[in-house]
This record gives structure tokens, C-alpha cells and sequence, in this order.
């Protein structure tokens, strides 16, 4: 058990702090408690109907204990766990590694408890190339976890077909039973199929649940056990945010006061929403929200069908990276933008800055501060630096980065978007658009039911020389 509850800080969104032009007056704040209140009720309703499955994945024991199981079944032979998959198949896999394991989990087997973790969410062939003329000697200790809801992506199939000739290759057409775990829908798609034709082991991606919304399904615990992750711990914070999110008292309830601070500001011209962590480990969960955020958010119709086009933009920037990148355009560029700092009080590590060398006292100021104080000070100093550029800022607060943290943050954040979901009119569980560049590239790559489609693509596609310089 921890008791690293999370917490999101506001204040420096006020107009209090930033001034009314670009801040929320008091008299605002009650207005969106007043729009977004009846929301907490409509979205516990809609999740007691059995609508959002995604949000009862914390209390699904028997997901846990599969996964638990499967795990514990490759613990011994297993050196090299290989998770194949795209977008919501993937990032959350990748979010959790980066949080909850060091540094150099991978090259460093002290610092690890599990196998090294590889995870592919593309098909460039020199990245992958290499990486199978690495693991081709290795297969024997090599799992590899492939994930895809529908089983129809171009890049998830594409890897997944090559895996399995090298295996047949090198260890035997039997070996796949041995070296691949499918995670796929229980009943229906073309990795089904294939599961079911192989005798694969498997896992399932929870009916309902839409990729970015899967991390705390086997779709993101399953490597997450395999690394030592503790995803009991996971899922207790994600059950204990779920409480706070179903607060029917917005002043209490982190999500609804999230997602109305994002409302608000996007419709004020703050179309832009920032994540900016200041902690490495957490970096990784930024990109998780990103998409979160850009495929729930961003969408043409509203709910009564009316073209609407909207969606904040996320941007990922890193503490204090991004402030010798970023920090110029957020303070003096537009201010179209709203910032979200995580801030971690406790590090599981620290580091003190050694002595200034004599020739350099100026240095001194630096000398036996911890690290974490320079990375904190630099975060209030960026965001002290925003407000004096009167940019709006809100802060999660992490006291330590724990799985029991990471698993309130995940939570938060899929709870926020549905919020948002509901006060933007849309439906943030469907991704229409995403949906003609999968079957573009099924009709470049010779599909024979695209034909038509790629006779449409091909103007676009042939290079006019004219405008080539
Ligand atoms: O969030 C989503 O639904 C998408 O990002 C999908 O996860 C992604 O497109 C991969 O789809 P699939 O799991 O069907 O291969």
C-alpha cells in the first residue's frame, strides 16, 4: 500500500494570478461548476449502464490474474519480451516501462527484474532490421507479444507476419506456441483468426475498450508483469482515482475541474495544451496522453451531428530540456496555450552537485544542492516565468512516481477525457479519420478490395516534377 496520492493544482490558472484577460475569474469558476456538475452524474450513470468498460478495468481481477499467470510461465526462459503493436496497443506499454523501471532497465541486468523490453510501434526497416539481426540468435529466451485489437493493421501484421517466418526459420513452425502471446479481441478479427488457427497463446482486449484506453488491460499489463511491475499496485491507484472522479462534487472531483479548465481555455482562443513533465520517467506517459487527447478530442461532428471541428492540440515538452527549446515561443509566441506541469516531490534517487572547481566559484551556488532541487527549482522557475507572461498553468503534483501514482495518473486522464468528450458534444470513443489512411495504405500496398481507392491516390501520389525545387 502507498499513500502517494496525486493531486492537480489550479491556482495558476486564476485570474487572480494571470489577470482577467487571460485567467478565470471567480465568477467563471462557478459557471463551470454549474455547465460541468451534471456531467459527473451523466458519466457515472452512462458507466453503471455498462457504457465506458473501460472504466471498470481496475476491478477486473481475472484480467490481473491471467496476466499474472502468463507472466510467471515465462519468468525462468524468457530474456527478451518483444510487444509488437501500434497507438493504443503500444504506448501504454512504453508510458508504464519508461515510469515504473530505471533508466537502464535494458542494458543493465542488475537493475532489472524482468527481461529487456523492446517494444515496435512502427515499421521502418532499418530500426527493425537491426533489431532482429540482434535477437536472431536469441530467440529461444525471446517472447514476443503481439497487439492488435482489429488484427488489421498494416503495421502490427506486417511485423507480426516476419516474426513468425523467422521463428518457423530458426526454432521450428511449433515454436510459436512457445514464443508468441497474441493479444487480440475474444471473439472476432483477423488476429483472432490466426490465434485460434496457431493454438497462440493469448490475452484479450476487453470488449468495448478502444486501443487508448486499454493500458489497464492485458493490452498494457502483461508486459508490464513481465518487467516486474507491480500491477496490483497499478490498479489500486487507478481504483482509488476512480473514486475522486466519481465525486458528484465538482470542487472535489480532479477530473471534472480538468477537463472544464481545458473546455474553458480552448474556448477562449487556448487551443494548445502543453504536458510538461519534470521528471524523465514520466515522459513517456506524455505521449501516451497526447494521443489520448488528439484521437477523442479532435473530431468534425458533435453528438447532434452538426460539423463542429474541433480538438485542443497536445504537445509534449520535457522539464528543463524543452526549456532551451520551447520556453521562448511559450512566453513571447501566441498565447493560445494551456500548460500542464507534473512535478515530483520525491525521488527515488537523488544526486548531490559536487564542489565548484576553485577557478570557477561562480559555480558555488550550485554546490551540495540535490539534483531534484535544481529540477523543482527550474520548474517553478519556468512556470513563475509563464505567469509573468500571463500563460495559464496547472501542476500535477507527484509526492513519488510509484505504480500506485502512475496508475491515479492514467486513470485522471482517461476519466478527464471523457469529461471533456462530454463538454466539447462529441464522442470521444471513435477515431472515423484515422480510419482512410489504414485503408489508403491497404490500397498502396495492393490490397484487391482498395483497387478503386488506389486509383484515386495515385494523382496525389505521382511526383509533378513542376513543383519539385
Ligand atoms: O486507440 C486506438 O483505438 C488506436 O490507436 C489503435 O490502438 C491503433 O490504431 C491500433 O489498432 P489495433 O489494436 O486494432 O491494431
Amino acid at each position: 500500500m502507498s499513500n502517494s496520492k496525486i493531486g492537480l493544482y489550479y491556482k495558476n490558472v486564476m485570474a487572480d494570478i494571470i489577470g482577467s484577460e487571460h485567467g478565470i475569474t471567480s465568477q467563471q469558476m462557478d459557471d463551470l461548476a454549474k455547465e460541468t456538475a451534471p456531467l459527473i452524474s451523466k458519466l457515472n450513470a452512462e458507466r453503471n449502464e455498462g457504457k465506458t468498460p473501460y472504466r471498470d478495468l481496475p476491478y477486473k481481477t481475472e484480467i490481473s490474474q491471467d496476466v499474472q499467470d502468463l507472466a510467471s510461465r515465462f519468468e525462468e526462459e524468457c530474456e527478451n519480451l518483444v510487444v509488437l503493436g501500434i497507438g493504443g496497443s503500444a504506448l501504454g506499454s512504453i508510458a508504464l516501462q519508461t515510469a515504473l523501471n530505471p533508466y537502464m532497465y535494458n542494458l543493465d541486468s542488475v537493475q532489472r527484474e524482468g527481461p529487456r523490453l523492446f517494444v515496435f510501434d512502427n515499421v521502418d526497416p532499418q530500426q527493425f532490421g537491426s533489431f532482429l539481426d540482434w535477437t536472431s540468435d536469441k530467440l529461444e529466451k525471446t517472447v514476443f507479444n503481439v497487439i492488435s485489437k482489429s488484427g488489421r493493421t498494416s503495421e502490427t501484421a506486417a511485423q507480426f507476419m516476419i516474426v513468425c517466418q523467422m521463428l518457423s526459420d530458426i526454432l521450428g513452425a511449433e515454436s510459436l506456441r512457445d514464443h508468441v502471446v497474441a493479444t487480440t479481441d475474444a471473439k472476432k478479427g483477423t488476429l483472432r483468426t490466426i490465434t485460434d488457427e496457431l493454438r497462440l497463446r493469448c490475452l484479450e482486449v476487453p470488449d468495448g475498450v478502444g486501443g487508448r484506453f486499454s493500458v489497464l488491460s492485458a493490452v498494457g499489463l502483461f508486459s508490464a508483469a513481465m518487467c516486474g511491475i507491480d500491477i496490483d499496485l497499478l490498479l489500486e491507484g487507478a481504483r482509488d482515482m476512480d473514486k475522486r472522479v466519481s465525486d458528484t462534487n465538482f470542487s472535489q472531483n480532479p477530473a471534472a475541474i480538468n477537463a472544464a479548465i481545458q473546455h474553458h481555455f480552448y474556448n477562449r482562443g487556448k487551443n494548445i495544451s502543453v504536458m510538461m513533465p519534470y521528471c524523465y520517467a514520466l515522459k513517456d506517459l506524455c505521449d501516451w496522453y497526447r494521443q489520448l487527447w488528439a484521437e477523442s478530442l479532435g473530431k468534425e461532428v458533435n453528438l447532434k451531428g452538426e460539423k463542429v471541428f474541433v480538438g485542443p492540440t497536445p504537445v509534449k515538452a520535457l522539464g528543463t530540456t524543452d526549456q532551451h527549446s520551447q520556453v521562448q515561443l511559450y512566453r513571447e509566441g501566441p498565447n493560445d496555450k494551456l500548460f500542464t506541469f507534473l512535478q515530483v516531490d520525491n525521488f527515488d534517487k537523488d544526486i548531490e552537485i559536487s564542489p565548484a572547481p576553485d577557478c570557477a566559484p561562480e559555480l558555488g551556488f550550485l554546490a551540495g544542492a540535490n539534483l531534484s532541487r535544481l529540477l523543482n527549482s527550474e520548474k517553478a522557475a519556468t512556470e513563475y516565468a509563464l505567469l509573468q507572461s500571463k500563460r495559464p498553468c496547472l501542476t500535477v503534483h507527484f509526492d513519488k512516481v510509484d505504480a500506485y501514482s502512475v496508475g491515479q495518473f492514467i486513470y485522471l486522464y482517461e476519466v478527464t477525457t471523457s469529461f471533456a468528450g462530454a463538454l466539447f458534444d462529441i464522442n470521444p470513443y471513435d477515431q472515423p479519420a484515422v480510419e482512410l489512411g489504414k485503408e489508403a495504405t491497404f490500397a498502396l500496398m495492393g490490397h484487391p478490395d482498395y483497387q478503386d481507392l488506389a486509383a484515386k491516390i495515385q494523382p496525389v501520389n505521382n511526383i509533378d516534377e513542376k513543383f519539385m525545387v
